[in-house]
């Protein structure tokens, strides 16, 4: 093993929705080192510009490789859309990026309906436009933006009446036009699976990208030979841009855990 193996994994966020991401990587990868940055006073990127989204993400990325990161995930699906190609220009470790499953989503689809939820920067972007033409043919592919609910998220609030009025409006057109299949297309939603759960029925098939992202992330590793040689249980370490005052206390209760967590301005 070289010195550069034992080097930590950067993952980024708009804010707290890619520690969904995350945990995947940890289950997947328990000794590699993680470093976390959630950039949630920027947050949400949704309704952000692309040429506001590309400045950040490349603040982040500088950011996490001066921390020595050997390899990048952007954690965020609106991110992925608006910079990862710019990121993938400029730096030279391993970048992995996400886009909401449409293609498994039609794959298990019976109804041949699946419902997306996205940010609107996600949905209007061209890498969206690319993934329906490449897979969405076949399947009448209806799409809800979900404005305010990664807010909520932010605040940690999963499970609140106010969520739960919120997220109904959302899955309820999704719903009446027949989809049997819902993509959870921000690395948000995961954490409020249970309660769209509850909403839609059990009938309906939640589908996301995480688990996925990091089997591409090991593979990535592996093809380059940067997985870590270290036996021990890797760190996670956090930053946080968030200006409230429960930041720490989010990041721990999503995280599951308590997270070492630095607040940077
Ligand atoms: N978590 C992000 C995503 O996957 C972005 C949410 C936002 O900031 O609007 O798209």
């Amino acid at each position: 093993m070289t010195k550069v193996n034992s080097l930590p994994i950067g993952i980024f966020d708009s804010g707290v929705g890619g520690i969904s991401v995350l945990k995947h990587i940890r289950e997947l990868l328990p000794h590699e080192n993680l470093l976390y940055f959630a950039d949630s006073k920027f947050a949400p990127y949704g309704n952000k510009s692309p040429e506001f989204i590309r400045a950040r993400a490349r603040y982040l990325a500088g950011f996490l490789i001066e921390q020595g990161a050997k390899a990048l995930v952007v954690a965020c699906n609106t991110a992925t859309a608006a910079a990862v190609n710019l990121l993938r220009e400029n730096y030279a470790v391993p970048i992995i990026g996400m886009e909401p499953a449409v293609k498994p989503a039609a794959i298990v689809s019976k109804t041949g309906v699946i419902g997306v939820l996205a940010t609107s920067g996600t949905l209007k972007s061209a890498q969206f436009a690319a993934l329906l033409e490449s897979y969405g043919q076949n399947v009448q592919v209806v799409t809800q933006a979900c404005h305010g609910l990664v807010e909520c998220i932010e605040r940690g609030e999963l499970n609140t009446p106010a969520t739960k009025i919120l997220l109904n409006t959302y899955l309820q057109p999704l719903l009446d036009a027949g989809a049997d299949t819902i993509v959870l297309g921000c690395t948000h939603y995961p954490f409020v699976r249970k309660l769209i759960e509850e909403l839609v029925g059990e009938e309906v098939i939640l589908v996301d990208t995480g688990a996925a992202v990091a089997r591409h992330l090991k593979r990535r590793l592996l093809q380059t030979d940067l997985l870590t040689g270290l036996d021990k249980p890797g760190q996670a370490n956090f930053w946080t841009n968030s200006q409230s005052v429960c930041a720490k206390q989010v990041i721990s209760q999503l995280w599951g855990a308590s997270a070492d967590t630095v607040i940077l301005d």
